[in-house]
């Protein structure tokens, strides 16, 4: 792997997605290619079988290494589950010498001091994403490098997971032969690869409808201000199927991506589908309407849930640009529609954008976490590409000592 080109591994729920990149023009990402396969070992997110999730995390490494040609090291990876919770801290340091600018020293003190929250022993900080600052009172400065004060405040979103979920997970990257960067949260990742600046600014929730997760980001004045995973996705959909057709799970699935559509007066009253179902009577001919009357019931279940953990920390009037839904089951026919009815807010589904190359596989809600992992990764090391010329791999470096702090912590050894 050249020092230029990096990977990412979405371990979702129902696949696994490698992707590799290398920065492209104007710091854009340029995908030199991706492995999917079908994710086993996993339950909500979270890994639930080590020899299973291993195996699914190799197999995609394994096909992502043969379509970009490279050979995959590292990887930054995305981490999901119910696990997760965040909350919005606030870190103060003092600038010693009034007649030195802030220096990228006090920065780094000052959000250091954020992440010091008293969590249980059991959790670990996964992020602490820095809002804005305040210099000597003046609000909402986006960058106080160079500027003159004697007090630095920042304001952070603070993420928390539990360090047994983030052991785990880490263990199945590195058995299937891969260093693990740094571990993102997949929402987050997701709301990187979806959004156009102008939303985070006006108000925004990303809301990934995976397949046993739906991930949610809420951004204000253009930086993330909530984050949070609810363990319901489109399996939740598909078992509905089962329960309500009588059929197989195969065959569930199978009729929710070719005849489900989320607000069931949109299809033919009279048209009927045949399904492969349980009993005597093999072949079971059903009215689509009632397929799309299961479904509509759970969609419009998740939607109230997201918009409860919404409510919960931001109030919807300030959220302009409405929501953004991103994840395999934002593919599901009028969604789009139903949650505009749920939550009486704009509603888009999201795509990942900015992508230059081998980028058709990846143009796909399904496919914004993995996008974004990179997007995410490249972001956290653009900020120190501006101050040095030196390169991604000088870059690279000095930030994975700061992931590498942690990782310490982690795995004694
Ligand atoms: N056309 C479609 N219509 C409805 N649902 C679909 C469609 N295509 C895929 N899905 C659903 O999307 C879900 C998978 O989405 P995705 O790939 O984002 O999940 P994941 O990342 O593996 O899981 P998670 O993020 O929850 O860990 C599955 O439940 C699948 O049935
Ligand atoms: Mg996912």
């Amino acid at each position: 792997m050249r020092a230029d080109t990096f990977a990412s591994i979405d371990v979702g729920t129902t696949k696994v997605c490698t992707a590799v990149a290398e920065i492209g023009e104007e710091q854009a990402i340029r995908i030199l290619g991706v492995g999917v396969c079908p994710a086993k070992g996993f339950s909500r997110g979270m890994v639930d079988n080590i020899a299973e999730a291993t195996q699914s995390i190799a197999d995609s490494v394994d096909k992502a290494e043969r379509s970009s040609g490279t050979r995959i090291l590292s990887a930054h990876v995305g981490i999901t589950g119910s696990h997760i919770q965040s909350l919005n801290n606030r870190g103060i340091a003092a600038i010693p010498d009034r007649s030195h600018p802030i220096g990228s020293d006090d920065i780094e003190r000052v959000l250091e001091g954020a992440r010091v929250i008293n969590i249980p022993s059991n959790r670990e900080v996964l992020h602490a994403v820095p809002r804005y600052y305040v210099v000597d009172g003046q609000d909402s400065v986006s960058d106080p490098l160079g500027m003159h004060g004697q007090r630095l405040d920042v304001e952070t979103h603070i993420v928390t997971a539990s360090s047994s979920a983030m052991q785990n997970l880490m263990k199945c990257v590195e058995s299937a032969g891969v260093e693990v960067e740094s571990l993102i949260l997949e929402p987050l990742a997701s709301g990187e690869a979806v959004l156009e600046e102008e939303e985070r600014k006006q108000g925004v929730v990303v809301a990934d409808i995976g397949g046993g997760t739906t991930g949610i980001a809420v951004y204000l004045d253009g930086s993330v201000y909530h984050t949070s995973v609810l363990p319901v996705g489109g399996n939740h959909l598909t078992r509905d199927l089962v329960a309500g057709l009588r059929c197989p799970y195969v065959v569930a699935e199978e009729a929710k991506a070719a005849y489900g559509h989320a607000i069931p007066s949109m299809v033919d009253a009279a048209e009927m589908v045949d399904l492969d179902c349980f009993g005597s009577e093999r072949q079971k001919s059903v009215p689509r309407r009632r397929l799309c009357e299961i479904l509509q019931a759970r969609c419009e279940e998740i939607m109230e849930m997201v918009m409860s953990e919404v409510k919960r920390t931001a109030h919807d009037d300030i959220l302009s640009a409405g929501v953004v839904l991103a994840g395999g089951t934002a593919k599901l026919r009028g969604l789009d529609i139903l949650a505009e009815q749920v939550t009486g807010m704009p509603v888009r589904i999201g795509v990942p954008r900015h992508l230059q190359g081998l980028s058709e596989t990846l143009d796909d809600p399904a496919y914004a976490t993995s996008v974004g992992l990179l997007q995410w990764a490249l972001k956290e090391n653009g900020m120190l590409y501006a101050g040095h010329r030196s390169g991604p791999s000088f870059a690279f470096g000095g930030w994975l000592r700061r992931v590498g702090q942690w990782m310490r912590v982690l795995m004694p050894e």
